[in-house]
């Protein structure tokens, strides 16, 4: 795999130990393509193994768009096993990634986001979005249905009630509704929203980086088929002790100084 190339359709920028992803199509409303989606894999591929990132921000270029979805022209013409194909790859190389990448994500809703926007936006660990963002899941209008992974994350996040609402009337809701559904945590003015994941960003870089990736591990272990959280959450909370941080984080409590992680 190679992991470092130009990108054509999103931005990236390394700066104090945040990984800015911001998705460039503003003519498409940011849709993604095949191509965009194979790009953010890498990006974010990249920003896991770089030790010296320890969150990552994803938005979208300009103020009207965060994604208004996949890219619909791209599969008009697709068949059903190529469909398929459309959304294994929209769940396993982007959204499933990001929800079980070790490196933290907020993803900073800039406006629109629709579809496999709003399916990205989910996988990320945190949401947030300007006051004139609009959500939401509009596949069924298309004679579709979500497909990177949105009727699982959806009725996780809001309730199977909801969930149902907003996928069968293939209606946009509001941020002060997504916020009240427990679907983004914050909103804000648009020009505040950068600055508003930074600051929560930077709440998140003074901790242990190696205990928020085992965090990460043991919520999501929850939401898996299969698999028990509470037994994964202890093995997790064992492996910390091993670990240099953990040394780290409870001596300077008893030192009374920050850690330095
Ligand atoms: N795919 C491709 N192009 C898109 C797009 C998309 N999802 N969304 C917007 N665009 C394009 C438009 O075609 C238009 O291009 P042209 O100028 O070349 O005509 C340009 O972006 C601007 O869009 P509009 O003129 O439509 O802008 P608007 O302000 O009138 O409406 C909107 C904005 C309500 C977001 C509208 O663009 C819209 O409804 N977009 C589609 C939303 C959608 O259905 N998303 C789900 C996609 S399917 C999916 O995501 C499947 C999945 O689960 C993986």
């Amino acid at each position: 795999m190679n992991y470092s190339r130009i990108y054509l359709n999103i931005l990236t920028e390394n700066r104090n130990g945040i990984t800015y992803i911001t998705i460039n199509r503003p003519k498409q409303l940011n849709a993604l393509n095949a191509e965009t989606i194979d790009e953010l894999n890498n990006a974010i591929l990249l920003a896991e193994k770089d030790k010296l990132v320890r969150c990552i921000i994803i938005t979208g270029s300009e103020d009207k768009a965060f994604i208004a979805g996949a890219d619909i022209k791209e599969f008009t013409n697709y068949s059903k096993k190529e469909g398929e194909e459309l959304a294994r790859k929209g769940q396993e190389l982007l959204c499933d990634l990001v929800e079980n990448c070790g490196t933290p994500s907020i993803a900073a809703i800039n406006g629109f986001a629709l579809g496999g926007g709003l399916e990205l936006a989910m996988a990320c660990h945190i949401r947030i979005s300007s006051i004139n963002a609009k959500m939401g899941l509009p596949e069924v209008s298309l004679g579709v249905i979500p497909g990177y992974g949105g009727t699982q994350r959806l009725a996780n996040l809001v309730g199977k009630g909801k969930a149902m609402e907003m996928i069968t009337t293939a209606g946009m809701i509001s941020a002060e509704e997504a916020k009240s559904w427990g679907l983004i945590n914050h909103f804000c003015k648009q020009e505040e929203l950068l600055p508003l994941a930074e600051k929560i960003a930077s709440k998140i870089m003074r901790n242990s980086p190696m205990a928020i990736t085992r965090a990460i591990k043991a919520v999501n272990a929850g939401f898996k088929d299969g698999v028990n959280g509470f037994e994964v959450e202890k093995k997790e909370f064992g492996n910390c002790f091993e670990s240099e941080e953990f040394k780290e984080g409870t001596k300077a409590f008893l030192e009374k100084r920050k850690a330095n992680f």
